[in-house]
């Protein structure tokens, strides 16, 4: 393995806060509901005039200043996202674009919320093979544009937010120390937003039939979330010959705890080495992941050494697993 570093984290989330208390004003549901079948109690929702690339561009700035390095420095921007700016360019050239930059490559990963761990994948693949030597990655979503506000079994579920990494060569043992990564597009339609792209173009009647908006048989994707997302976890401990006594922080995508907890259970990991920001900003899509490892450094759960099991699972599907020595 060769070694790699992420040497700066960074997030950016907005400030206006949706409690359940005020969707409770807006559909038929309640705090109750949302807290015990979700574990969510809030989450942020972005101003009318701000995109997915607002946030990404501001998070990376961010993840850049922790790093102790100005944007230009890095050499390839990835981002991770299911509500993209426009259907083309990447969201990636217009989050370069706010940053200022000309020259570094910029592209978009659709993998929906595995969309981080997809980027920091191909991260570590394009520093390892001496492609890039800073790479920045980055998991961001406006999601509050993209739910139906009329329909309480999704748009109680979803935040905006963005969360940066920048990833470099590394010295010693640090770096990705197995992942495992997958899909089956045979579930693509369980969730996804059915029209606006080549399948079905924006038309009068799609926007009359909310078909711009998050569709989702929940219960379907909570079945596949919790194997997919055990899976991945386990399969890259094995694979990284990681036991579950030494993982210092579980960090699952956060869509719902009761699927954190079960994936959790699964992989054999401890409640107390779960890392939760669920509560404060629900499903925040691609986003959730680089927004928990974000906290937990600066709480220091994350430390230089720390070995980090993280996994995730979306629209597509897509999942990944991933153990980091940090
Ligand atoms: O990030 C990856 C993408 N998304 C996910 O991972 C989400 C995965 N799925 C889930 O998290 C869960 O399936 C949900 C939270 C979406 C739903 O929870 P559930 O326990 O699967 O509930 P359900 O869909 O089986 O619905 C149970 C009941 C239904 O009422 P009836 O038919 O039993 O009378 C729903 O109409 O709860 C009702 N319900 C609500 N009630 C109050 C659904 N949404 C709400 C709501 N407030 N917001």
């Amino acid at each position: 393995m060769k070694s790699l570093k992420i040497i700066g984290t960074g997030v950016s989330l907005p400030s206006r806060v949706l409690t359940n208390a005020d969707l409770e004003k807006m559909v038929d549901t309640s705090d109750e509901w949302i807290t015990e079948r979700t574990g969510i109690r809030e989450r942020r929702i972005a101003d009318d005039d701000v995109s997915t690339s607002d946030l990404c561009a501001d998070a990376i700035k961010n993840a850049c200043a922790d790093a102790g390095l100005e944007p230009r420095a890095l050499d390839a921007i990835i981002v991770g996202t299911s509500t993209a700016d426009t259907l083309f360019p990447s969201t990636a050239c217009w989050v370069q674009g706010k940053l200022g930059l000309r020259g570094p490559a910029a592209f978009d990963v659709s993998a929906g919320c595995s969309g981080f761990l997809y980027g920091l994948e191909l991260a570590s693949a394009l520093i390892v093979s001496g492609t890039a030597t800073r790479v920045g990655v980055v998991g961001g979503e406006v999601m509050s544009k993209v739910v139906n506000w009329k329909d309480r079994s999704t748009c109680v579920l979803f935040g905006d937010g963005a969360g940066a990494a920048v990833v470099a060569a590394g010295k010693g043992d640090s770096g990705v120390l197995a992942s495992n990564w997958g899909a089956d597009g045979n579930l693509a339609s369980i969730l996804y937003q059915p029209a606006g792209g080549t399948q079905k173009p924006a038309t009068h009647q799609t926007v009359e039939d909310n078909a711009h908006t998050v569709h989702m048989e929940g219960s379907t994707v909570f079945r596949h979330a919790v194997m997919a997302m055990s899976q991945a976890a386990t399969s890259a401990m094995e694979e990284a010959e990681i036991k579950p006594d030494d993982v210092d922080l579980f960090v699952p995508h956060q869509a719902n705890m009761r699927i954190m907890e079960v994936a959790r259970e699964r992989a054999r990991l401890p409640r107390e080495k779960m890392y939760v920001v669920l509560h404060k900003y629900g499903n925040m899509s691609a986003a959730t992941v680089p927004v928990a490892l974000h906290e937990a450094r600066t709480e220091g759960r994350i430390k230089d050494g720390s070995v980090v099991v993280t996994t995730a699972f979306g629209t597509g599907f897509t999942w990944a697993g991933s153990v980091l020595r940090w």
